[in-house]
């Protein structure tokens, strides 16, 4: 079996590359990767010394390559994962993740329809269905909840969703798409909201919290999706969707609480902050047709998985800092620095704060 794995070089992609590599000895894992800032070579290193592993830097939109890799490679099955990935980065420039996971996502259906593919596998997220009242905890997105999206990036999303659905029923490409909740473990980029929180209160600096941290997202720790994806693409059934989710439901606040609990840190560096426009206020996933259908099920508890991953950071400086000390510091400028930091009903801008030398 030969499996083209896009967007490896990022967070659940490199996952799923580990992952399959131990599990299946004898495949072959082409990953096709454009390295953006969220794609980092150096997370793959130990790939690189397994044999049935090649990367192969390209971007998925470009047309040309694509169809040549194609051509080459005589895949049996395609894995999505390449996107632009993060929320707010979606609410300063659209434009990109339109480009990417909707005209990314057409490019390798196309070639997939050209070339034969036996399965195409679509990696969505459960933000294609929008949000769910914070004050209704017996609902649950199912795969039959319409689709009702909030930013550009589930825009685009669910956007390439329905032109995979597209490919199955027209072209009768196999498609399969999995929706999943928020994740966590290792290889997270730090733009993230618990890499963010974990390393920063690692650095005793500030823990921005969103408007009043109650929202609420269904963490599934990363290794669990990755399973997930391997059940759907060798049992799952063309032109279906699989919702998969953690039943592990936490405020942000809580999530921020268990990190400084973990690390002995203390709750003063909680800052609340101005909301994010748009912000959905709970996520919560009905597992039921993935377990009832494939045998798949959550079981890493959030408190566990949360250690798990605190753990790999404390593990892992190097890999971070050589994040946090580039081009990030720009990004957490652009992004943070112009927020309001709301203290006892008083707002001020971060960067007031810092000039002030009350935020760090
Ligand atoms: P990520 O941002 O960490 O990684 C994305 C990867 O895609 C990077 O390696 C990047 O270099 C690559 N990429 C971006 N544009 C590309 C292009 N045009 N061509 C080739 N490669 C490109 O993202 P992630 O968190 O690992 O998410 C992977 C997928 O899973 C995405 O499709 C995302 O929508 C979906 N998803 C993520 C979560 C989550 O909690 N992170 C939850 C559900 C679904
Ligand atoms: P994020 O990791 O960006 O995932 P998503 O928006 O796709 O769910 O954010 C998770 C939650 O954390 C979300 O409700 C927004 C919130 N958040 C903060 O409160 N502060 C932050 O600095 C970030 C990045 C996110």
């Amino acid at each position: 079996m030969k499996i083209l794995v896009t967007g490896g070089a990022g967070f659940i992609g490199s996952n799923f590359i580990y992952y399959m590599l131990e599990k299946y000895p004898s495949y072959k894992i082409i990953c096709l990767d454009s390295l953006t800032y969220a794609g980092n070579i150096s997370t793959l290193d130990e790939a690189m010394k397994n044999n049935n592993f090649k990367f192969i830097k390209g971007d998925i939109t470009d047309r040309q390559l694509v169809f040549k890799l194609f051509a080459q490679e005589k895949l049996d099955v395609v894995v999505n994962f390449a996107a632009e990935s993060h929320v707010d980065r979606s609410i300063k420039n659209p434009e990109i993740f339109l480009k990417t996971n909707i005209l990314g996502t057409q490019v390798l259906m196309d070639a997939s329809i050209k070339y034969g593919i036996k399965r195409y596998h679509q990696v969505s997220t459960d933000e294609v269905y929008g949000d769910l009242p914070l004050d209704r905890t017996d609902l649950f997105f199912t795969e039959n909840t319409p689709i009702c999206t909030s930013s550009p990036y589930s825009a685009s999303k669910a956007a390439a969703d329905l032109l995979a659905l597209s490919y199955y029923k027209t072209f009768k490409l196999p498609v399969t798409i999995s929706r999943c909740s928020n994740n966590y473990g290792p290889y997270q980029f730090p733009e993230k909201f618990i890499p963010l929180i974990i390393i920063r209160a690692l650095n005793n600096k500030s823990l921005p919290v969103y408007g009043e941290g109650k929202n609420v997202r269904d963490w599934l720790y990363v290794e669990e999706h990755c399973e997930a994806i391997d059940l759907i693409i060798h049992g799952g059934k063309a032109g279906e969707v699989y919702n998969v989710g953690g039943h592990n439901e936490k405020t942000n606040l809580e999530v921020v609480e268990t990190i400084i609990k973990e690390l002995g840190k203390s709750k003063k560096l909680i800052t609340f902050v101005s909301d994010r426009p748009g912000h959905d206020l709970r996520y919560a996933i009905d597992p039921t047709k993935i377990k009832n259908e494939l045998g798949w099920e959550p079981k890493i508890r959030f408190d566990d998985g949360i250690k798990m991953t605190i753990q790999w950071y404390l593990d892992n400086k190097e890999w971070w800092t050589n994040i946090v000390n580039g081009e990030y510091m720009n990004y957490y400028e652009a992004m943070y620095g112009h927020r309001e930091v709301i203290t006892k009903g008083i707002k001020n801008t971060m960067i007031e704060e810092v000039a002030s030398g009350r935020y760090k």
